[in-house]
Order: C-alpha cells, then sequence, then structure tokens
C-alpha cells in the first residue's frame, strides 16, 4: 500500500523535486549552494520581489541584472536621483511601485546603517514593503519560517486541496491551507519550491501532472480537471463604450492634444475624441465634435480593453493646409509618437494606415 500523503510526504516529495529542479534566476541562491549555509544577500532577494511582483520572471531578469550592476548595495540605491531611479525602472511599469521602492530602500539606509530587518515584523514597519514582500524576504533572505502566498501558491493549495470556494473570498482560506504547510525547516528553499512548482508545473492553464511531484495525492487531479482550480467568482461584464477620434495631419505631422490631468488617461498625449460613451456615434454627431470643420473621411476603427470598460473609438482623418492652427492642437512629427499611450498609437497606426 501506498503511503498516506500527509503534510511531511507532500513537503519531502516538493523539496526533494526543488533540489533536482529549481530553477537558476540571478538573484537566488540554489538549494546545493543553500546547504553550505550560503544565504543570498536581502537586498537582492529584496529588489527582485518588488520586480516579480509587477512582471514575469524573463521580464524583471534583465532589469534586476541594470539595477544590481549599477547599485550594488541598498545603500547605493538609497543615494541613487529619484529621475534615475525612475528612469531605471521605465517599463516595468507602476511607478508607485518604484517610489516605494526608493522610500524603503532610504528607511533602510537612513533606519536600519544599510542592514535589512531580519524578522517578517521588522520588514513589514519599513516603509512601502507590503505583507507579501516581508514574508517573502524573511523566508528567503533570512531563512524564517513565514508564510509565503502568491499567486502560484494560491493555485497550488486550490489544485492540491480542490479547494471550492472562489477567489476572492477563498483567498483566506488558501493562505490557511499554505501555513499548514510551512516548517522550521528549509522554509526559504520550501516558499521557492511552491513558486517553481506553480511557474514550471502547475501552470495556470495547462498544468503538466504527469510531472507533478504532488500530483499523488492532488485532489484537484482526482477530480478530472485540475485546470479548473483555483475557482473563481464570475467577473461582473465590463460594460462597452463608443467614441470617435480625429486624426488630422498637416505635412508630417499629427495634430495631438493633452488629455485633462485627471481620469483615465490623465495628463497623457492623445487623439482628439469625443466622449466615450454606451452608445455610437452616428456620423453627424461625430463630425460636429471634429476639432475644425474638414473633409474628414472614415478611416477604419480600434478596440481597447481598459480595466473597468472596452472601447470601440471610430477614425476620422482630415489633411490641414500647411498653414492651420488650431487652438490647443500640438503638432507632432511623427516620428516622436512613441510617447503615445497604445491605444492612441494604435489609433494613429490604423488612421494612417487606411485609404482614404
Ligand atoms: N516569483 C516571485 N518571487 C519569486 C522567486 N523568488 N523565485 C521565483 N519566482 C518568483
Amino acid at each position: 500500500m501506498s503511503e498516506p500523503v500527509t503534510p511531511e510526504v507532500i513537503r519531502a516529495r516538493l523539496l526533494a523535486w526543488y533540489d533536482a529542479e529549481a530553477r537558476r534566476l540571478p538573484w537566488r541562491t540554489g538549494p546545493a549552494e543553500g546547504r553550505t549555509g550560503l544565504r543570498t544577500d536581502p537586498y537582492r532577494v529584496w529588489l527582485s520581489e518588488v520586480m516579480l511582483q509587477q512582471t514575469t520572471v524573463p521580464h524583471a531578469a534583465p532589469y534586476f541584472l541594470k539595477f544590481t550592476a549599477r547599485w550594488p548595495t541598498v545603500a547605493d540605491l538609497a543615494a541613487a536621483p529619484d529621475d534615475e531611479v525612475m528612469a531605471a525602472w521605465a517599463g516595468l511599469g507602476y511607478y508607485a511601485r518604484a517610489r516605494n521602492l526608493l522610500a524603503c530602500a532610504r528607511a533602510v539606509a537612513a533606519r536600519h546603517g544599510g542592514v535589512f530587518p531580519d524578522t517578517e515584523a521588522g520588514l513589514s514597519r519599513l516603509p512601502g514593503l507590503g505583507p507579501y514582500t516581508a514574508a517573502a524576504v524573511a523566508a528567503i533572505a533570512f531563512d524564517r519560517p513565514a508564510n509565503v502566498v502568491d499567486g502560484n501558491v494560491e493555485r497550488v493549495m486550490a489544485r492540491l486541496f480542490a479547494v471550492e470556494e472562489p477567489l476572492p473570498a477563498g483567498k483566506a482560506e488558501l493562505k490557511r491551507l499554505a501555513a499548514s504547510l510551512v516548517r522550521e525547516d528549509r522554509p526559504g528553499d520550501w516558499a521557492q519550491a511552491l513558486m517553481d512548482l506553480g511557474a514550471t508545473v502547475c501552470r495556470p492553464k495547462g498544468p503538466l501532472c504527469d510531472r507533478c511531484p504532488l500530483a499523488e495525492g492532488c485532489a484537484g487531479l482526482a477530480t478530472g480537471a485540475p485546470q479548473t482550480y483555483p475557482r473563481k467568482s464570475a467577473k461582473p461584464e465590463r460594460p462597452h463604450r463608443h467614441g470617435a477620434a480625429f486624426l488630422l495631419t498637416r505635412g508630417d505631422a499629427v495634430g495631438l492634444v493633452r488629455r485633462p490631468p485627471k481620469g483615465l488617461l490623465g495628463g497623457m498625449l492623445a487623439l482628439p475624441t469625443t466622449d466615450w460613451r454606451a452608445s455610437a456615434y452616428t456620423e453627424v454627431e461625430a463630425l460636429t465634435a471634429a476639432p475644425l470643420p474638414a473633409s474628414w473621411r472614415s478611416a477604419g476603427e480600434v478596440g481597447h480593453v481598459f480595466t473597468h470598460f472596452s472601447l470601440t473609438l471610430r477614425l476620422w482623418r482630415a489633411e490641414a493646409a500647411e498653414n492651420a492652427c488650431v487652438e490647443g492642437l500640438i503638432w507632432t512629427p511623427r516620428r516622436d509618437l512613441d510617447a503615445l499611450p497604445s491605444l492612441f498609437l494604435k489609433a494613429v497606426r490604423t488612421g494612417l494606415s487606411s485609404l482614404i
């Protein structure tokens, strides 16, 4: 008879799998090095965790290497000018995270002499360092038995125990189940083993159960549909909106506006548009909102999905006279259009390529 699948059996199987299969990552001390007592620099653990909350391992890796080459210690990062750090962060998105990163580095430098606190409680008192990051740094850098639960770990728990309560309400139960497997023994490796399993085997769409060290005893697999876990509450349907956008060219330049500072795409460059509303605009309605009377031609449409609604923008295109001056329009050469948010970049490309 096979042995009962207790928490200790689950741990032994997953840690043995990690010893053999751990991903080699630039911020990671592998399990063999870990056994020699080598620990990862907490600065590198913290920096990688902040970046990985933002993006995937392959996208984060070059940023991590760039940051650590340029600012090898937390004190170096703390001393860096804000705009240099923000520029190095560009492409990772969510600039608030970069600001929090700096606030945290400066607190470690100023309040702790450049040494990260070595407990979950101490770490969570640092500014801009949330509960997930505190647990991850405590476990990975200091081998504290912290319960590190990210989306990967939630998915592994939901499948292993076939948790029926849907997310987001089910998070508390998934966290409790994850905590039931944490021990004093190898907590850093345990946290990273769960993350690696979630990323490479217990994948969101196509789990590779035939390669999984936890397949035997996995309640999700026993249901025959492990990929349907974690359950998710039905999302309210995204409303759809319509608008018209105006692509006015003058030679090589395109007429842009700056959007109002508050609201969606606030302060960004954009094409002039109508308001965005539930019903589509008729031609007459659209053209009365155009920035100037001209021989506007229909020039296709673009779709875009925002977090809270989706949008169809119908495009209208016209050529302005050489000397045209339209109040509020910023004439921008085509080669400088990269600063446009992706919706409007897409709209300009579509509009310019349409046959009119
Ligand atoms: N995702 C988030 N943190 C990670 C880590 N330390 N290793 C691998 N994947 C991760």
